[in-house]
Parts: C-alpha cells; structure tokens; sequence
C-alpha cells in the first residue's frame, strides 16, 4: 500500500483528533490538523491579509472561522511536505473544498456522525494536555490521576473555546459552513460514513477497515 491521502470530517468533538492520532501512528503518516496549527500560532499577526482581526485568537476563542487565506496557506505548506497525511479540520467550506482539489488528490474521506447533545457532552467535558495536547475527558477518558497529563506529567487544561457559549457557536458555525462540505464529498469514491457515536475502539475498527478498503 503506498502512503494513504486522508481526510477526516466531522463536527466538533466528533473525534478527528482522537482517530487522526490512531491513523498516524498506524500507517505512520502526518496528521494536518488546522486547529493544533492554529492555536500554536494565535498572536501571529494577519493583518496584511485584509482580516477583520489582526490575528487568529478572537476568532479561535468565539469558536469562529479563521480567514480562509490563513487557513489555506497552512494547509498547502504542510501538505507539500507530507507523503501520506490525514487531515483534520479543512476544508470547513465549501471554498476551502475547491482550494484543496488544487493541492491534492484523496484516497478515502472519514466522515464521523456524532448528534448534538453528545458533542456538546464531549466538548464542555474535554481536558487537554498543555505539554503534549493529549486528550482527555472528565467522564469518558479519565487520567490516572486527577489534572495529571498520563504521557508526559503536563497539567490538563480545559480550552477556551471548550466552555458552552463557544460550543454551541461552533455547532453553528459547522451546520451552516461545514455541513455542505460533507455532502459535496458524498459522491467521492472513497467516502464513508461512520457512526462516531460507538466506543474510540470501535469507531477506530470502522476507521481502519475503510482505510484498508479504499488505500492503494
Ligand atoms: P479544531 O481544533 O479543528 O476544533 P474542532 O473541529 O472544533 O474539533 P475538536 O478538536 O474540538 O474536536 P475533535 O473532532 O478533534 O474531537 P476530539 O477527538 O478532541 O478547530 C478549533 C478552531 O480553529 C475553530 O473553531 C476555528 O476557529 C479554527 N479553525 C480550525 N480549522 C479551521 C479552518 N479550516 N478554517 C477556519 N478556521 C479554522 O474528541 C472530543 C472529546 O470527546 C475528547 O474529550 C475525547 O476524549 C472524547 N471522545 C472522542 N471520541 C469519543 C468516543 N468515541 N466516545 C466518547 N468520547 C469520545
């Protein structure tokens, strides 16, 4: 199988993150994650991009889209270096859709369905590692001990936009400008649908038998 070309889709706290990080230590492929590339670089300053804000945090903290012209320079630079990739959190319109089918082509699209009462359970709920970014839950994923990072010791914090108003913003924000993403990858050879609402394990077998079934 050559290196496989992945695109992980889904709704916040659908588990992108948390199945992203089994895929590229499975196949051994980068994870592109907009997201962790965004919040590593909040203060960077955009404002010669013609932005309404000089930089990505007010966006990111209110659980809206960072510009499209930030969120696409990212993508390219990163996906020019990756043999294999799965990708997490781009496109999340459908602008950002016909950007990325003049970068690259995709072998397999996962799409995680999760309903709404349950991603705002996961998301209000989410701790994660300020050291490492490991991921945790208060009630499904706990660490060993209490506030304590299990890979590296690093304090679990909860983030900004993890508290209810931005979630409920960012459930929004998906409905109206992600949503029509996953439906013009619908008729894409390599989509499939899966139930993001079984066990991390189970979601994880789906995951794996579609890469397998759709990789070269
Ligand atoms: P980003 O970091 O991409 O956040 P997101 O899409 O909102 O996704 P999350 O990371 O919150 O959720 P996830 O699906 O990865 O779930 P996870 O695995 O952590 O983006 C943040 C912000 O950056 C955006 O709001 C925007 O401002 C900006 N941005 C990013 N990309 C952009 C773009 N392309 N364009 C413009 N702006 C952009 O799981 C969630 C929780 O559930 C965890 O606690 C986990 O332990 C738990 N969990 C996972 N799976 C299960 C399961 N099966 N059962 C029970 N619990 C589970």
């Amino acid at each position: 199988m050559s290196q496989p070309r992945l695109l992980i889709l889904g709704p916040p706290g659908a588990g992108k993150g948390t199945q992203s990080a089994n895929i590229a230590d499975e196949y051994d492929i980068a994870h592109i994650t907009t997201g962790d590339a965004l919040r590593a670089n909040k203060d960077m300053d955009i404002s010669d991009m013609d932005t309404e804000y000089d930089t990505p945090r007010a966006y990111m903290e209110a659980g809206d889209l960072v510009p499209d012209a930030v969120v696409n320079a990212i993508v390219d630079e990163a996906l020019n270096s990756a043999d294999g990739f799965v990708l997490d959190g781009y496109p999340r319109n459908l602008d950002q859709a016909k950007e990325l089918e003049g970068m690259t082509d995709l072998d397999a699209i996962l799409s995680l369905d999760v309903s709404r009462e349950e991603l705002i359970d996961r998301l209000t709920g989410r701790r994660v590692c300020d050291d490492c970014g490991a991921n945790y839950h208060v009630e499904f994923n706990q660490p060993d001990t209490a506030g304590i990072c299990d890979d590296c010791g690093g304090d679990l914090i909860q983030r900004e936009d993890d508290n209810e108003a931005p979630v409920r913003n960012r459930l929004d924000v998906f409905d109206e400008n992600t949503a029509p993403v996953i439906d013009h990858y619908g008729d894409h050879d390599g989509f499939v649908a899966i139930d993001g609402e079984q066990t991390p394990d189970e979601v994880w077998a789906d995951i794996d038998g579609a890469i397998v079934a759709h990789a070269d």
